[in-house]
């Protein structure tokens, strides 16, 4: 048990799945592990432990944004032995190729701030994802004929965000999407050795103004955890 984790120890597995939303985790548990349990309820930020083609496997909530992510995962990391994290979850579409529904695969998370930035100082550091997952992710993905597209996404710490000369520039430079999380996954990962990756799905479009309505987000959902769990046991 950690200050945020419930879970005894052995609870949770090496390979940990991590959705923003609790209730994600939850469906996700349900609908594709074997045996799955509730490992963590602390907070409400729910967590389940299963098996996946044999493999044991966790899902556990991370909520919204590098801050809250970053304190679920240093205690997956630093007391329950989690080896490989790979976030799922939804972004924003920011170049005029990337479509909703498709998937993206962050090769890297572009930030203004992480809750790593002060111990970088005047580093510009560079998250980079797992290099093994990623290609095993891409390989999944290929053969479930779900489009995707690989490159560097952009880790806003708002929503609602008031600056759009940045998204501008994040566009201008190639950026794929933006979320809220992986930049400060993939400086935990890298700063513990373990690995990392993103599989996000594209929930709402910054140019278009397009948004997948609620009723179609399950399915899309749904490719991605299948993608994350094939990459992960690659
Ligand atoms: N901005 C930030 N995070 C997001 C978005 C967005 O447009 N869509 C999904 N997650």
């Amino acid at each position: 048990m950690t200050v945020h984790i419930g879970a005894k120890p052995g609870e949770i597995a090496e390979t940990v799945l991590l959705p923003g939303d609790p209730y994600r985790a939850k469906w996700a548990a349900e609908t594709f592990l074997t045996d799955a349990t509730c490992v963590n309820e602390t907070r409400g930020m729910l967590g389940f432990t299963g098996a996946w083609n044999g493999n044991r496997v966790t899902i556990q909530g991370s909520g919204m944004g590098m801050p809250s992510l970053s304190i679920y995962v240093n205690e997956l990391i630093r007391d329950y032995g989690a080896r490989t994290l790979i976030r799922i979850g939804s972004c924003g579409g920011m170049q005029p190729e990337v479509k909703l529904r498709d998937v993206i695969l962050a090769m890297t998370a572009s930030t203004v701030s992480s809750p790593s930035a002060t111990i970088f100082r005047e580093v510009n550091f560079a998250p980079s994802a797992n290099w093994q997952l990623l290609a095993a992710a891409e390989r999944a993905a290929r053969a479930k004929a779900v489009p995707i597209h690989v490159g560097g996404i952009y880790s806003s710490d708002t929503f609602y965000d008031e600056r759009p000369d940045l998204t501008e520039q994040m566009t201008r430079h190639g950026i794929l999407g933006v979320e809220m999380e992986a930049a400060e996954l993939y400086t935990l990962a890298l700063r513990h050795g373990v690995r990392a990756l993103a599989v996000l799905t594209v929930s709402d479009h910054l140019q278009t103004h397009e948004a997948l309505p609620s009723d179609q987000r399950e399915k899309s959902f749904g490719d991605m955890v299948e993608i994350a769990l094939t990459a992960a046991f690659s």
